[in-house]
Formats: structure tokens, C-alpha cells, sequence
């Protein structure tokens, strides 16, 4: 099968070009200027900008977690990201205390296996480091293609790890040639606010942000950043939100240190102002929203190349599920659904409203989560050789997003009733058409898991 996109304006990190592309099979074969070659299929790019798949490199679906699971199937989430433009994901295993690594493989594999329509892989979440721990690390690496090792500093008794864990586990994944990543803030000091609160009667939604002060993300930030200085290992902060924790990864910096930062789409676009309606439980998350000038100082360090990094943290729970902690913000599920509006809301927001260039919406959506995780330039980019993952994007159509229209398995939306500019019109995974007009041409189970190679943290 071979498909020739024509009259298309192809953006990457780097270029910004009125080209052809011609793919065969899963892999594209050329790009150029007027390419005139027979093909079985020509799609006619007039007017649009093309843009390769975007990643998510952090996602939660059919997840166990605070006594539920995270509300959409691999099926659902993946599909629902095709939607949005995002042709892979990368979800998070999480290791049961007292349990191998291997054992919380199996169990993910279980759920996910066949299941996917877009491609996918998994990080793998660390939450109980010991000798048997330390002996997979390898494994993982060498064999299963998962080179990417998830750390909690907080959810204390459930999956947090304590300092002594963390750096045997630097050590370790230093040694074997991955990175690890963290959810970096102080589990101890959440844990005695969380208590203060409830004590007190203090059990709404807001408390849940009130229990999680900027300061419990900056120190944890930069005690994460000082034990990867230690030991040397690659390491990369996931939904960082504030400028205090922006600050200890620019003082790390100085020493020449690169610590790789991730925020996600909310914590540039909404704040903690929503924790005091009614329905604030639906933006319940961890770390919460946070104050207006924090989305100030994210923007700025996108641009500043700090923030290398736009994901979702994806963890959608049902309205129903929510209402689980409706008399007690501690027992609200963590987590919202981002996971198809990401790319919309970036270009939207961020390109349209003049605050980060087209290259660099590419950049922290595509491909730095390509170079990052060891999948570029398979991933991540639009270049002979890589996978035929493509999205060609109307930049001009508004719509509305709505949960009615949305294809979340998740009964509202964060997002409900914003107009956003810019509108995916075709999305292609590894050279097959995925979304056409709104609507998904392949089945669960197209989606593959993708190995993963080795990385050094320096991208
Ligand atoms: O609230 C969140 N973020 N839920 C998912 C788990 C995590 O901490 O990433
Ligand atoms: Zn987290
Ligand atoms: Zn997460």
C-alpha cells in the first residue's frame, strides 16, 4: 500500500517546508517538491499544515488506583488519542510492593495486549527497590525494550519510595543504560497536611490543593535533582507544575546538570480557582492546579527549553467515581482526561495565541518525547525512514469541545465549551489511515508496542 500526501506545508522541530510525502508500507520513503510518483492513494493536503503523530509520553488507562480503575480502556484511550493527533502513548506499570517487576509486566500486558488501536509502550513505576528490584533492572533494558523507570516521592503507603530506594535505584539504571523518572513531591509533608485537613473538617476539593503547597513540589524537585547529580543518572520530572520546582531544575543547571522536565496541557491552561466550585473534584489531581503566574513561568520555560516536554498525565475517572470522596477530598480519584485535546489545546493556546513558535509545539509534543524515550527518529519526526505517523491539521476551522462529542470513556470533559482554532482532519499511524473526518478507520489491535532503545538523558 502507498500513499502520496500532496500540497502540504510539513512542520517539524526543525523545518518548515511545502512538500510532498510519499510513504510505503509503514515507513515514509520520500519527501520533496512536486514528487510525482504512482501511488495507490493521493490525499491532497491543500491549505494544511503536516505534522508528525504526536506522543504522549504519560498516560494512565484501565489503571488500578485509589481503589477504582482510571475510567478508559486501552481501546478507548488509544482511540481517543488517534482523535486528537497523538499516534502513540506511553503508559505506566505499576510494580505491586512485595511483588517482582515482571509479575506487574504480566498483569499490564493482560489488559493492554491486542487491545490498542495506536501504538504504545510502558514506563516502568518502581515503587518497592530492593535486591530482587535491582536484579530486573537489566532485564527491562536489554530485553523488554522498557528503558524508562517511574519513581513516586509521594502517595505515602501506597506507592512512594523513600530516599535510600531512590538512590540505589539511580545507581542501578545508571549502570544499565535507562532513565528515571519522577512524581516529584514530598510524600511526608502532603501526608501530615492531608491529616491536618481532615482533622480540622476541612474535606473539600480545595483542601485537596491546600495539602499540596508549592513548596512541597519544589523540595522534592530539588532533592530529586541533587541524588541524579550524585549518582550521574539520566532523570526527568513528570507534570511539573510551579515556579518553585522550575527554579530547582534551573539551579541544577549551573552545575551543568540537564534535568528533563515535563508539564502537562492543565497546568498551562487551567488553575487552582476551579477547586472552589461545586464540581472541583473533577480537576482533582496530583500535583493540583496551581496559581496563574505558575502557567506563566511553564510558557516561559518551554521557550527557554527548561520544559522539553507537553503530556497529559491522562487518568480519567467517571463522574461517578469521583463522587467517591464527595465527603472527603482524600478519597477523590487522582487524575483528569486530557489525553485527546492535548495537541488541539497546544496549537490553540499556545501557537494561535502567539506564546511558543509551530516548531517548538512540534518539539514538546512529538519530538523530544521521541528523543527522550529512545524511539527517534523512528518517532517523533517526518523524515525517509521513519514511520508514516502523520497528522494533517486544518489550522484555521474552530470547534468546540465538548463531552458530548468527545471519545473518552469519561462522562464530562475539563474542557467543556472551549473554542479552540485548529482542527485534525487526517491522522495516519505507521501508513494507514486512522481518523478521516472524524471518524476511526482501524480496529483495537492495530496498535503495537514499541520497543524502546537506550538513553542518556541528553537530548
Ligand atoms: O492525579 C494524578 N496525577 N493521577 C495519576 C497518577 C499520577 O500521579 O500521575
Ligand atoms: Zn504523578
Ligand atoms: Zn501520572
Amino acid at each position: 500500500m502507498s500513499i502520496l500526501i500532496k500540497h502540504g506545508r510539513i512542520i517539524t522541530a526543525d523545518c518548515d517546508q511545502a512538500a510532498d510525502i510519499f510513504i510505503e508500507g509503514e515507513k515514509i520513503t520520500a519527501v520533496g517538491k512536486n514528487l510525482v510518483m504512482a501511488a495507490d492513494e493521493t490525499i491532497d493536503a491543500s491549505g494544511k499544515l503536516i505534522f508528525p503523530g504526536g506522543i504522549d509520553p504519560h498516560v494512565h488507562l484501565d489503571m488500578p488506583f485509589m481503589g477504582t480503575f482510571s475510567s478508559d480502556s486501552y481501546e478507548t484511550g488509544t482511540r481517543a488519542a488517534l482523535f486528537g493527533g497523538t499516534t502513540m502513548v506511553i503508559d505506566f506499570i505499576l510494580q505491586k510492593q512485595g511483588h517482582s517487576l515482571s509479575d506487574a509486566l504480566q498483569e499490564w500486558k493482560s489488559r493492554s495486549n491486542n487491545n490498542c488501536v495506536g501504538d504504545y509502550s510502558f514506563h516502568m513505576a518502581v515503587t518497592d527497590f530492593n535486591e530482587n528490584t535491582k536484579k530486573e533492572i537489566g532485564h527491562f533494558v536489554q530485553n523488554e525494550g522498557i528503558t524508562s523507570f517511574k519513581t513516586f516521592m509521594a502517595y505515602k503507603g501506597a506507592l512512594m519510595i523513600d530516599d535510600r530506594q531512590m538512590v540505589g535505584l539511580m545507581e542501578e539504571v545508571k549502570e544499565q543504560g535507562g532513565l528515571v523518572t519522577v512524581h516529584a513531591t514530598n510524600g511526608d509533608m502532603i501526608d501530615y497536611l492531608i491529616a491536618k485537613h481532615r482533622a480540622e473538617g476541612k474535606l473539600s476539593p480545595l483542601y485537596h490543593y491546600l495539602s499540596q503547597p508549592e513548596v512541597t513540589e519544589a523540595e522534592a524537585s530539588e532533592r530529586f535533582a541533587d541524588l541524579a547529580n550524585y549518582t550521574g543518572c539520566p532523570a526527568y520530572i513528570v507534570h511539573l507544575t510551579c515556579e518553585g520546582a522550575l527554579n530547582a531544575v534551573r539551579n541544577a543547571t549551573r552545575r551543568n546538570q540537564n534535568v528533563l522536565v515535563e508539564t502537562c496541557i492543565q497546568y498551562l491552561l487551567i488553575d487552582a480557582s476551579l477547586y472552589r466550585r461545586e464540581d472541583g473534584g473533577k480537576w482533582v489531581m496530583s500535583p493540583p492546579l496551581r496559581e496563574k503566574k505558575d502557567q506563566e513561568t511553564l510558557w516561559a520555560g518551554i521557550n527557554q527549553g527548561l520544559v522539553k516536554v507537553v503530556a497529559t498525565d491522562h487518568c480519567p475517572f467517571k463522574w461517578q467515581q469521583k463522587l467517591m470522596g464527595k465527603d472527603d477530598f482524600s478519597k477523590i480519584p487522582n487524575g483528569h482526561p486530557a489525553i485527546e485535546h492535548r495537541m488541539e489545546l497546544l496549537y490553540s493556546e499556545g501557537v494561535n495565541k502567539g506564546k511558543i513558535s509551530v516548531n517548538k509545539f512540534i518539539e514538546v509534543a512529538c519530538t523530544n518525547p521521541a528523543k527522550i524515550f529512545g524511539m527517534f527518529p523512528r518517532k517523533g519526526t517526518i523524515g525517509i525512514g521513519s514511520d508514516a505517523d502523520i497528522i494533517i491539521f486544518d489550522p484555521t476551522e474552530k470547534h468546540t469541545i465538548t463531552a458530548s462529542s468527545h471519545h473518552m470513556n469519561v462522562d464530562y470533559s475539563a474542557y467543556e465549551g472551549w473554542e479552540v482554532t485548529g482542527k485534525i482532519k487526517t491522522v495516519l499511524l505507521r501508513g494507514k489511515v486512522a481518523i478521516d473526518n472524524n471518524v476511526c478507520k482501524l480496529e483495537k489491535g492495530y496498535g503495537r508496542f514499541i520497543r524502546r532503545n537506550k538513553v542518556n538523558g541528553i537530548i
